[in-house]
């Protein structure tokens, strides 16, 4: 490679010599970002500085594990009605608190807490909201198991109004940033602004994120699937239909063999399906208690269906694009779909047809692989 060329791809002339070196850390990226835009204040470099620091705070406690007492179960249940571990509560307290000060922030919506809390009269709000879901995946961490930090970033709608539940209900195409830490063999951010999706790496002995992954693309060729299959004979035909196609393998319609995935925690399986593709699948069922889906859309669905369509990939309910989905309620659950573009689309097909007709599997007789009742 020549100087010329070296220079070029290093920066500005004279740094060279010492640049290639040195790895854009996250603190440059930002600026490099807010510099795009004329006029910036500076405050949503702040607040993704602070998301920064909650997530690096949190990975501290997680990677401590047993050696420190804040693991197994709260003994209390969050507004979901499911079990809080005690590190839900620690991470949750960490979020919020590192959101307080900084002026970035109007309110907060958790997970683990059933009302928006706006930021106190003593600290001066700020501009934007931020929902999240503090530790999610949250059973895997006594089995050292992959859990992460999810966010989401919107535009308080009015900022001289008291601000209520209300200026969270707003589509997630309208998300200003999004983004989840995983904190796994590495601990990395993985986030977007609005152009493309990037990855983060903490490097621990300096304490900063690295640029790793710039401009992430989920590879269009799939032949990964992840859905939790224990629940097999309550799904809707097109599922049934499109999980049977899969495991049909190379001697079924679809021609060549799949790998079926789970690691029930969203942030590990969004993390492999946005480095190697694939396809998710959380969705509705014929429960009365999953006729909604599981997942939650404000802090959930929404952040990382915005990082999958932002990476080349479709996020869906598995009829229509999540992000396109009216919230009426902060804490509303929904089918969740996502993944490479052409499985995604598949699986909504599926929905389309099968909203009118029974599935008949063929390749099965009348019912799907694991169903047991008679194919509808
Ligand atoms: O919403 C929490 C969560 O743990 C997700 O991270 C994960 O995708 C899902 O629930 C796992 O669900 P299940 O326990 O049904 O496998």
């Amino acid at each position: 490679m020549t100087a010329r060329t070296t220079r070029s791809a290093a920066g500005p002339a004279g740094t060279a010599a010492r640049e290639p070196q040195l790895q854009q850390t996250l603190t440059e990226f930002l600026i490099d970002e807010q510099r795009k835009v004329p006029n910036a204040t500076g405050s949503y470099t702040a607040l993704v500085n602070d998301i920064r620091l909650a997530c690096k705070r949190i990975a501290n406690i997680v990677g401590k594990g047993q050696l420190v007492d804040i693991h197994g179960k709260a003994g209390s249940v969050n507004v979901q009605g499911e079990a809080q571990a005690k590190l839900d509560i620690v991470a949750d307290e960490i979020f919020h608190r590192t959101h307080l000060r900084g002026g970035t922030v109007a309110a907060m919506l958790s997970e683990e807490h059933e009302h928006v809390r706006p930021v106190p009269p003593e600290y001066p709000r700020g501009r934007y909201l931020i929902a999240f879901d503090p530790l999610d995946g949250s059973s895997n961490i006594d089995i050292n198991v992959s859990v992460g930090s999810i966010f989401s970033v919107l535009l308080d709608p009015d900022p001289a109004a008291e601000i209520g539940p209300e200026a969270f209900l707003q589509p997630g195409s309208r998300q200003v940033c999004a983004g989840y830490a995983i904190y796994g063999p590495t601990t990395m951010l993985v986030m977007t602004l609005g152009h493309g999706v990037h990855g983060f790496t903490l490097d621990r002995e300096i304490g900063e994120f690295i640029l790793t992954h710039r401009d992430m693309r989920i590879p269009e060729e799939a032949s990964e699937f992840a859905i939790n299959a224990s629940n097999s004979r309550h799904w809707e035909p097109a599922v049934s239909r499109y999980v049977d196609e899969c495991l049909a393998g190379a001697s079924g319609p679809r021609g060549r063999d799949f790998n079926m995935r789970w690691v029930a925690s969203l942030v590990a399986e969004a993390h492999r399906i946005l480095l190697r593709g694939g396809v998710f699948l959380y969705p509705r069922d014929e429960r009365a208690s999953a006729r909604k889906g599981k997942l939650r859309l404000l802090y959930e669905a929404n952040p990382i269906g915005f990082l999958i369509e932002q990476a080349g990939g479709r996020a869906s309910t598995g009829d229509s694009p999540i992000l396109d989905v009216q919230p009426q309620g902060i804490h509303q659950r929904t089918a969740f779909v996502f993944g490479s573009r052409a499985e995604v689309e598949r699986i909504e097909a599926y929905h389309r047809d099968h909203n009118a007709k029974r599935y008949d599997a063929p390749l099965f007789g009348a019912r799907g692989l694991f169903r047991t009742t008679a194919g509808r």
